[in-house]
């Protein structure tokens, strides 16, 4: 598999496709086409078994952050957890937000030539194994219908322009995602997070969600600080991102 290559592959009906891991090109990130869909623990050891074929070099299997029901089948198929998220949702009504969309932002759309500060900015702010890379970043704008993808720039200390932070979100039917937000570790503490998702949160509604959706670490003090500060409140459910690594993908798939 080349680093740009994305295979679809169909289980049971339930759609998923291999990209690389960013930073990590020995590993491969399984994406289930539609979160909603359930595969089974057969569908998804067949995954793994075609991960392995289509490049026997690789490390691990990873997948994106999954729903309880997802995740269980991917358990059963031999994936371990290596993180775990906290689901939250804030309603998205004309009366719950008209006063935070009276104001303007200041924020900036996120250019083609913004994508590789911002890379590193996610980079930065996130650590290795999670920062994106240009094209994971694209694949999450690409991941709903419609999205919006905001900058806040800021002047560094020598007057020249610089991304404080950026914000992706996306919509799709009444439900709009935060689906990434990330403050430069300079700036922060600043208002530049609250602006961003308060810019989200109006974008949000004018196009029509009624439910607004975040995930984030469980340890991410932070971000659920910021979260709640914003209206959101944590679900029941969290969501899991898995791996199968080691001796486990070597008898999935015969990997060295
Ligand atoms: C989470 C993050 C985006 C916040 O950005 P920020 O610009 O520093 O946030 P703001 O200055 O707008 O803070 C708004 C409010 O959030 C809360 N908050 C922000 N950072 C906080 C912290 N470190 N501890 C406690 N509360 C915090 C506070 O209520 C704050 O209001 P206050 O400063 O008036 O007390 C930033 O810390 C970040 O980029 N973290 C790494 C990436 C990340 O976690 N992204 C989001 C999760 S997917």
């Amino acid at each position: 598999m080349t680093d740009t290559t994305e295979e679809l592959k169909l289980q049971d009906h339930v759609g998923a496709r291999f990209v690389r891991w960013p930073y990590e090109p020995d590993v491969t990130q399984v994406i289930l086409l539609d979160h909603h869909m359930v595969p089974t623990p057969e569908s998804v050891s067949a995954w793994a078994v075609e991960a392995v074929a289509s490049d026997p070099d690789i490390r691990a299997v990873r997948t994106g952050a999954m729903f309880p029901d997802a995740a269980a089948s991917f358990a059963e198929a031999g994936f371990r957890p290596i993180d775990t998220l906290a689901l939250l949702e804030a309603p998205i009504t004309p009366k719950s937000i008209r006063s935070l969309c009276r104001r303007k932002f200041d924020t900036q759309r996120l250019r083609a030539s913004h994508l590789p500060d911002v890379a590193v900015l996610d980079r930065r702010a996130f650590g290795d194994p999670w920062g994106n890379d240009v094209r994971s970043l694209t694949d999450i704008a690409d991941a709903t219908p419609r999205h919006r993808a905001r900058v806040v720039i800021v002047n560094d200390g020598n007057g020249g322009p610089n991304i404080g932070g950026f914000a992706l979100t996306g919509q799709s039917g009444v439900f709009g995602y935060l689906q990434r937000l990330a403050v430069d570790p300079q700036l922060r503490r600043r208002g530049i997070g609250r602006r961003l998702v308060a810019d989200s949160l109006c974008w949000m509604q004018r196009r029509g969600a009624t439910v607004a959706m975040v995930n984030t670490g469980l340890d991410n003090e932070a971000a659920l600080a910021l979260y709640a500060d914003m209206g959101f409140r944590r679900r029941s459910e969290t969501l899991t991102i898995l791996e199968l690594a080691g001796d486990a993908l070597h008898r999935a798939g015969g990997a060295r």
